[in-house]
């Protein structure tokens, strides 16, 4: 079970130990996509001017390292200033397929002020993201905001 407080807290005792904002956040994708099964792609993407720049992941290789704002689930996350989570990627007429396995994906804001970027998660199973990840996500994505 995914626990948003503890990768917080390891992430926390990295960072005193002098980890930057590069390795924390390689570290936060290792760990996320590390605690749950269901979490078959996990990766954080970044805002430079108009584009959603793929920073690292873990999963299968993806044509989608760039994302214009506005496009794709990604880019809408972005456009709209929400976390969107996708049940069924098939009827989502935005969506940028990166596996023709994915069956659903959760974008979480990684946000304060300004939005800095995002955790994308993507699951070979339908409607595969609870409430409860949403939260605990929120928690990583918050604490990474912290970062910028
Ligand atoms: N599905 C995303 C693109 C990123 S890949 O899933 C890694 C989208 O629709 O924006």
């Amino acid at each position: 079970m995914m626990d948003g407080r503890e990768i917080v807290e390891t992430l926390e005792v990295l960072r005193e130990d002098g980890a930057d904002r590069d390795r924390l956040m390689r570290e936060a994708v290792r760990r996320i996509e590390g605690s749950e099964d269901h979490f078959d792609w996990v990766g954080i993407y970044l805002l430079e001017d108009d584009e959603l720049v793929l920073h690292n992941y873990i999963g299968r290789p993806t044509d989608h390292v760039r994302i214009p704002v506005g496009r794709g689930v990604c880019g809408t996350a972005v456009e709209e200033g929400r976390d969107i989570n996708v049940p069924d990627v098939s009827r989502a007429d935005e969506y940028l397929a990166c596996s023709t396995e994915t069956a659903s994906e959760l974008v979480v804001l990684i946000r304060d002020s300004e939005i800095h970027g995002q955790i994308d998660l993507d699951s070979d199973d339908p409607d595969a993201f609870s409430e409860r990840d949403q939260t605990e996500l929120r928690r990583v994505a918050d604490w990474l905001a912290g970062l910028f």
